[in-house]
């Protein structure tokens, strides 16, 4: 048994001071003052205690890519950034994760690998609707944009997606508009004028009225845009997650980030990002899109952030400084995730849920590094920058995982979620 206590337990609804009592993999009692005999003590007091944070996309690459990352750095990276669960993205190529094969091959990398608990999501292409229905997978991954792969499908095999997946089951949707991006290639030069805010929408759109028209779940992954968020809320059977990326940066770090800011979608200018700001509610899940790639593949255009080792860092930086509350992140990357992708027993700190949290010291600053970030691919956006948060300790159910300086997980401590 493992006391934490006198810490301020965090929850959607408010802050909570009380003990933690967790007992082998689960929290068996939230209670205050709590003495049993014979636990072991952890002192929690002055410090915030969060359920682990759940990270809804991320790109792992096994086996696809493990020169960028892989599943035991990925899942490393995950738990010295606080979270506990990540949901992995079907792959493009190396097999792309489209057929039942490649799926259950991932998941014996996975279990072998995986630091921290997994769900894995089934890539939908052109032909294989029926497939990936059959799969059992818990959720689906379509691309309406150019992938470089057989991951992007047409408006029509997409509605065929919709209606063939499991209506219960989110279909997460990558929505932008392909037909109008390629015809803006010919035109534009910078890529947020090609892939603009307009692209976005109307594939976001797209996939919101044709999920509508079936009464089925969908998800929007990574949106951009204010307008978006509205049009998500107006659809009860939707769900969408916003990144790090598009919430903490914007085309005007462009000049510094030069050809490490290509990302799909593009930031967003200054007016759009503070919209995004200005939407964020009760409906809202944050995801990293942690998508690594090693510098030289950016400087040859490779698209994508690393993120699951910043995502719960910048919030708690943004809570310090008043932007946000503790609670709205208990909400956002833990409560609302598990919800929308039916993790049981995950993402809030209650009673009989997975003993999987976050002491976190907010009077301490750091500096995050690609280094302490953890990541194979060695870099990150937020490098150098200064941030108050630091995140003491790491439970994954009822396992200490991360001491502060060390991951303790070891590959293959993860467990998948069905
Ligand atoms: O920027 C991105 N990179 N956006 C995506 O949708 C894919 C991702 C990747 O896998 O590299
Ligand atoms: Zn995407
Ligand atoms: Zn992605």
């Amino acid at each position: 048994m493992i006391l934490i206590k006198g810490g301020r337990l965090v929850l959607p609804e408010g802050i909570m001071e009380a003990d933690l009592l967790i007992e082998g993999e689960k929290i068996a009692k939230i209670g205050k003052p709590l003495s049993p005999k014979k636990a072991q003590v952890i002192n929690a007091s002055g410090r915030l205690v969060f359920p682990g944070a759940i990270d809804a996309h991320v790109h792992f690459r096994d086996p696809e890519d493990t020169t960028k990352e892989d599943f035991s750095t990925g899942s490393a990276s995950a738990l010295a950034g606080g979270v506990t669960t990540v949901i992995d993205m079907p792959n493009y190529r190396n097999p792309p994760t489209t057929t039942i094969a490649a799926y259950n091959q991932k998941r014996i990398i996975a279990a072998t690998k995986a630091r921290c608990d997994y769900q894995l999501r089934f890539g939908g292409s052109e032909k294989n609707a029926e497939e990936a229905a059959r799969s059992g997978a818990p959720s689906l991954k379509i691309f309406l944009s150019e992938t470089r792969s057989e991951l992007t499908v047409s408006h029509s095999a997409a509605v065929q997606h919709f209606a063939t997946f499991p209506a219960h089951k989110p279909v997460c949707v990558h929505a932008e508009d392909k037909e109008r991006i390629e015809n803006r290639r010919k035109r534009f030069k910078l890529q947020s004028e090609i892939q603009d805010k307009l692209s976005a929408q109307l594939a976001c759109e797209f996939s919101l009225r044709e999920a509508a028209k079936l009464n089925r779940r969908v998800h929007i992954c990574h949106l951009t845009t204010g307008l978006e968020i509205e049009m998500c809320r107006r659809y009860k059977n939707a769900t969408y997650e916003i990144t790090p990326s598009h919430l903490f940066l914007s085309t005007a770090d462009l000049k510094r980030l030069g050809q490490l800011g290509r990302i799909n979608p593009p930031l967003r200018d200054k007016a759009e990002q503070a919209a995004l700001w200005r939407n964020l509610g009760k409906d809202t899940i944050i995801a990293s899109d942690h998508a690594p790639h090693l510098i030289t593949h950016k400087l040859d255009g490779a698209p994508g952030f690393p993120g699951v080792g910043t995502i719960f860092p910048l919030l708690l930086d943004a809570a310090s400084k008043r932007r946000i509350r503790a609670c709205d992140i208990a909400r956002w990357c833990a409560e609302n995730p598990a919800g929308a992708f039916y993790l049981k027993n995950k993402g809030r700190l209650a009673e009989g849920f997975d003993a999987d949290l976050v002491i976190v010291n907010m009077k301490k600053k750091w500096k995050i590094t690609a280094e302490n970030r953890l990541s194979k691919c060695g870099w990150t956006p937020f490098e150098g920058k200064e941030i108050v948060g630091k995140i003491e300790k790491v439970f994954l159910r009822g396992k200490l995982a991360f001491d502060g300086e060390i991951v303790l997980s070891k590959p293959g401590m993860g467990r998948e979620l069905l």
